[in-house]
């Protein structure tokens, strides 16, 4: 059974809070309507073949708020299934060598996000798309612990509906507020699971290859506050002397259900609070983050309407429980630090009018993942189904044979194609 909340903006029943189900099925389960799908007209469904053209599968899926304000979807808690490791060169470790530990700053910390800007900084080239190689490459390494519940009957090589990057996932979150960013989203069904890894978009590559001098910089703000607040080591202090260096990376890998949609998803992961009593991953880790400093209700507004719903989105889909912010000013000076509890966003944001709401981003992210199960039909690695949204426009979808926008490599069909006895040693 369905309930449906007010469509109004200002309903006080706005505030429910988000808690993760720890138990299969159970209460607020939701199913996906079919009224969000629409039919399409010719024009939004493009398609590299004729035979493409077949009425039946030109749809699309709505992004309109209102049609997402019901009960909060079972969405169970992340389970840390392992993790992974981006060295200094962007090489894959099947371990947690990058893990950092959170050191916490004074309140007023005065750190120069600023320093080692022109000399101790070595940027990743954001021009190499590395889609969901890394994540894939985890698969292998870890296959015998995704299928181990299946049965040597079944079709379906790993025990999951879709696999990942939490950033695709956390979009999706985002998409009914969104109003200045698209997206394009391919998908392929490989052995029962599909796989989605995002494409850039024409507006972001633009974006990405005019960025100024100053956004280039403060781009950079971001990563030097993690370096005034992780240490190496458990014991160990920051130093922010070191090199900043965006080629590595902490991974953790999740496995968690969305209604009925099984996901597997890695995202990145801070840092984790170096107490030994803290609780296991994910619940240990940290988010970090920066943020211009709150000097008027405007502002204030602003983060609450913006800035809080991609920081909810980002963590609360792998469970980390709390973001840590610094704030800083226009000159990259953290001046004030803040710690924020996922848990305790929405309470935070319910005053704000017209404000985003939890339920709308995690109902909408699984009437899209329905959509994309009701639309990715045929199973082969060379197939990809192209999800494409515009803001105020309707999520719509293309198919592409033997394309360049195949995304599954070689390695991977073949040697999950292989009996997962057969592994050889290499
Ligand atoms: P801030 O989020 O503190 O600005 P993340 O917080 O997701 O771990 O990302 C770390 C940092 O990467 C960001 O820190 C920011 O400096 C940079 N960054 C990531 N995505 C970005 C984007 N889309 N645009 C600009 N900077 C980005
Ligand atoms: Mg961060």
């Amino acid at each position: 059974m369905e309930h449906y909340r007010s469509r109004s903006p200002i309903s006080s029943s706005h505030s429910r809070p988000p808690a993760y189900e720890r138990e299969r099925g159970g209460r607020g389960r939701s199913h996906c309507e079919n009224q969000r799908f629409r039919p399409n007209n010719q024009r939004q469904h493009q398609s590299e073949s004729a035979a493409e053209h077949n009425p039946l599968n030109s749809r699309a899926l709505s992004t309109r708020r209102e049609l997402y304000e019901r009960d909060f979807p079972v969405y169970k808690q992340p389970v840390e299934v392992g993790s992974f490791s981006l060295d200094s060169e962007r090489r894959f470790f099947n371990d947690g060598r990058q893990m950092r530990y959170y050191v916490e700053p004074e309140r007023n910390p005065n750190f120069d996000l600023r320093d080692g800007y022109k000399d101790r900084f070595v940027k990743r080239d954001d021009s190499v798309k590395e889609k969901l190689d890394h994540v894939l490459r985890w698969v292998v390494a870890n296959r015998s612990k995704l299928n181990s519940r299946k049965t040597s009957a079944s079709s379906c090589a790993l025990d999951v509906d879709f696999v990942t990057w939490r950033g695709h996932l956390t979009k999706l979150l985002t998409t009914p507020y969104e109003t200045k960013e698209g997206w394009m989203l391919a998908a392929t069904k490989f052995r029962g699971t599909i796989y989605i890894s995002e494409v850039e978009t024409e507006a972001a590559r633009r974006e990405r290859e005019n960025r100024t001098e100053r956004h280039k910089e403060m781009m950079y703000w971001g990563y030097k506050f993690e370096q005034y607040t992780c240490a190496d080591n458990v014991h160990g202090a920051p130093d922010p002397g070191g090199v900043v260096n965006t080629n590595e990376a902490f991974c953790t890998v999740v496995q968690t259900r969305l209604a009925d949609h099984r996901l597997l998803f890695s995202g990145e992961v801070d840092c984790r609070d170096k107490d030994p009593g803290a609780p296991a991953p994910p619940a240990c880790y940290v988010e970090l983050k920066t943020s211009a400093e709150i000097c008027t209700p405007k502002q204030r507004s602003n983060f609450h309407r913006f800035k809080l719903l991609k920081w909810w989105a980002q963590s609360f889909l792998p469970g980390v429980p709390r973001v840590v912010a610094g704030f800083r000013d226009h000159e990259g000076v953290v001046v004030s630090v803040e710690t924020f509890h996922i848990s305790k966003i929405s309470q935070l944001i319910k005053n704000e009018y017209n404000c985003w709401r939890p339920t709308v981003c995690m109902n909408f992210c699984c009437d899209f993942l329905t959509f994309v199960k009701q639309t990715v039909t045929e199973d082969s690695p060379s197939v990809v189904y192209m999800f494409s949204w515009e803001p105020r426009r309707d999520v719509t979808f293309s198919v592409h044979r033997d394309s360049q926008f195949s995304f599954l490599p070689h390695w991977y069909v073949e040697e999950m194609t292989r009996r997962p006895n057969s592994h050889h040693q290499s």
